[in-house]
C-alpha cells in the first residue's frame, strides 16, 4: 500500500503493523504461541491496532480486557477479567493449579497462594481453551493493569510454546510496567506527513486552508488522535481561512505593534479621533464629524493624524 492510502481497515499508514499481527494469527493457527507488546503514545493508535487485530482473528476465540486505573491496587483484578470466560474449565486443572486460581478469585477460601501455581493455572487456562479453537487474548492499557495480573500474564507470556494463544499487550510508551519490558515489542510510531495529512483530510467535511493543514500537521507530529482533535476547536473560518491560527498570530500582533508605534507621539485629541474614526463602521465623515464635535474634539484635531499618514 502506498502512503497516504486508506488500509482495508480504515487505518491510514498502518500496513506494516497490521501485517505484522496478521502473521501472528496465522501463526498461531498452526499452533505457535505469539507474544507482543504494543508500545506507544496515548492516541498514537495502540488500540486501533489491537481492533484490526479482533477484527482478522476469524475462528479464533478473542478474549480482551483493559486495564483500569481505579483498579490498579485490586490484586488480580486484570486477570479475573482475563479468565472469567474460562472459569468453567477450572475442574480439568491439575488440583493444586485450580486451587490456587480459586482462592486468588474468591471461590475457595484459604491462604494466598503461590504466585508459581497461579501463573501455571493461567498458563494450563488458556492453553485447555485454545485446544478447541485458536485463542486471542487482548490487553489493552496495561499500563493500568494491576501489579499481581501485569506479572502473572508476562510469566504466562513467556512460557507459552506450542499452544494456539496470541498474547498482545498495549501500553503507553512510558508505561511503568518492569513486568512487560522483557517481551518482544512493537513500537507504534507516529504517522508520516502523507498519512497524517490524509487522517486530516478524512476528518473535515470542510475545506482546509493549506496553512492550517501544514500547521495541524506539525503540531500533531502524527498522532492519529491529535490530528483528529486539533481542527475541534477551530471554526470553520479559521479552517478554510487561516483566521486567528497560531501560526498567524505573529503576523497579526506584528502589525498591531507597529501601528500602536505610529500612534504613541499623537496628541490625545487627535488618537481619541482616529478612535471614533475606528469604530464608526460606514465611514460617514458627516456622522464622525458630529460626533466629534460632541466629545468636544477641536475641528482640528486630525491634522496631525493627515501629516503622519506617508
Ligand atoms: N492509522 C490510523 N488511521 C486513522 N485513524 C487512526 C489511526 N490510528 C488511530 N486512529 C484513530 O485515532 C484515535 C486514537 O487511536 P487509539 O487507537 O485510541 O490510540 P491509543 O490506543 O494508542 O491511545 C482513534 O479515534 C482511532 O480510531
Ligand atoms: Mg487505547
Amino acid at each position: 500500500m502506498h502512503s497516504g492510502e486508506l488500509g482495508r481497515q480504515g487505518l491510514y499508514g498502518r500496513r506494516r503493523d497490521c501485517d505484522q499481527l496478521e502473521r501472528m494469527l496465522a501463526e498461531i493457527r498452526m499452533g505457535r504461541s505469539q507474544v507482543l507488546v504494543l508500545r506507544g503514545d496515548a492516541g498514537i493508535g495502540k488500540t486501533a491496532l489491537l481492533d484490526h487485530m479482533a477484527r482478522h482473528a476469524s475462528g479464533c476465540r478473542v478474549s480482551r480486557v483493559t486495564g483500569v486505573e481505579s483498579e490498579m491496587e485490586l490484586a488480580f483484578a486484570g486477570l479475573h477479567q482475563l479468565c472469567a470466560p474460562f472459569l468453567d474449565r477450572l475442574d480439568r486443572l491439575p488440583p493444586p493449579q485450580r486451587d490456587a486460581l480459586s482462592m486468588v478469585f474468591g471461590l475457595l477460601e484459604g491462604n494466598a497462594p503461590d504466585r508459581f501455581f497461579i501463573g501455571l493455572a493461567v498458563l494450563s487456562l488458556l492453553s485447555d481453551a485454545a485446544e478447541e479453537r485458536p485463542l486471542v487474548c487482548l490487553v489493552d492499557d496495561a499500563q493500568w493493569l494491576d501489579q499481581a495480573s501485569a506479572q502473572t500474564l508476562a510469566f504466562v507470556a513467556r512460557r507459552l510454546l506450542a499452544e494456539s494463544v496470541a498474547l498482545v499487550f498495549a501500553t503507553r510508551e512510558s508505561g511503568d510496567d518492569q513486568a512487560l519490558r522483557q517481551l518482544p515489542e512493537l513500537r507504534v510510531r507516529g504517522l508520516n506527513d502523507v498519512d497524517a495529512r490524509a487522517v486530516l483530510q478524512a476528518a473535515l467535511r470542510s475545506p482546509l486552508d493549506p496553512a492550517v493543514l501544514n500547521g495541524i500537521v506539525a503540531e500533531a507530529r502524527g498522532n492519529p488522535l491529535a490530528l483528529l482533535e486539533l481542527p475541534r476547536g477551530r471554526t470553520p473560518a479559521q479552517l478554510a481561512f487561516g483566521f486567528e491560527l497560531p501560526s498567524a498570530m505573529p503576523l497579526a500582533s506584528r502589525v498591531e505593534q507597529e501601528f500602536l508605534r505610529q500612534l504613541h507621539p499623537l496628541p490625545v485629541e487627535t488618537r481619541r479621533l482616529l478612535l471614533l474614526a475606528a469604530v464608526e463602521p460606514l465611514g460617514d465623515v458627516i456622522l464622525l464629524r458630529e460626533a466629534a464635535t460632541r466629545l468636544g474634539l477641536a475641528s482640528d484635531a486630525a491634522t496631525p493624524a493627515e501629516a503622519r499618514s506617508d
